[in-house]
């Protein structure tokens, strides 16, 4: 591509993934940030960095779908190459999902198909893993169910809590969805009906090494 990525965003909370995709200076321009909370942090953090806003609130809708259909309606006018959705805490109805495939990825703190949905430190800590991490997935209408295409890993400790394990495992997550956002900007990762890395269909997710080097390597 001789432009930069157009990517769009939506977030639910404090956005610290959209932070760490900003502060990662890629070949991208993020055109629209979108919320389903009015107050997120991640609406301010892209106010701050000069980024178009937009938010919806669900209660102004009849149902789901109505309400999916203005926020990605919206999403869409922006003209996006990509959405990437970075903590959007929200089920996406399926006939809107389907629009988006392989144009849409999102960030998991699990390492799928580990613990799709909710409290997953939680559940890591409950099944006494040793081991826990993050995945980022091309988005289908399963709840964190595409294809996943890169994770992060980390040690899970005896004296690890919901809360230790959140904060680590952000710190790695920060790495990992500019990491993915980069390669897709580098046209290194592609979607053609299933991910395509460097010209060969990805028959495992990719791993990126926690000693800071965002770049991927082919898991062995
Ligand atoms: C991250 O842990 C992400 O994986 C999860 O929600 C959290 C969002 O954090 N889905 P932030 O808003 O990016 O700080």
């Amino acid at each position: 591509m001789d432009r930069p990525l157009r990517v769009a965003a939506l977030a639910s909370g404090r956005g610290s993934n959209l932070a760490a995709l900003i502060a990662a200076h890629l070949p991208i321009e993020l055109v629209l940030v979108g919320s389903d909370k009015a107050k997120a942090g991640a609406l301010q953090v892209a106010r701050d960095a000069g980024i178009p806003t937009v938010s919806f609130s669900p209660k102004d809708y009849a149902d789901r779908a109505a309400f999916d259909r203005a926020l990605f309606g919206a999403v869409a006018d922006a003209r996006p190459d990509l959405l990437v959705l970075a903590g959007y805490m929200r089920i996406i109805d399926a006939t809107v999902v389907a629009d988006w495939e392989g144009k849409a990825i999102n960030i998991h703190p699990s390492l799928l198909p580990k613990y799709q949905g909710l409290h997953t430190h939680r559940r890591c800590l409950e099944a006494g893993d040793t081991e826990h991490g993050a995945s980022v997935h091309y988005v289908t209408a399963e709840l964190d169910g595409g294809p996943v295409v890169a994770q992060a890993r980390i040690a899970v400790g005896p004296a690890d809590t919901e809360e230790t394990l959140a904060q680590r495992l952000l710190v790695e997550e920060h790495k990992l969805l500019p990491a993915v956002v980069g390669a897709i900007a580098t046209g290194r990762l592609q979607w053609n009906g299933q991910p395509v890395f460097d010209g060969t269909p990805l028959a495992s997710p990719l791993d990126i090494s926690a000693q800071g080097d965002p770049s991927f390597s082919r898991p062995v």
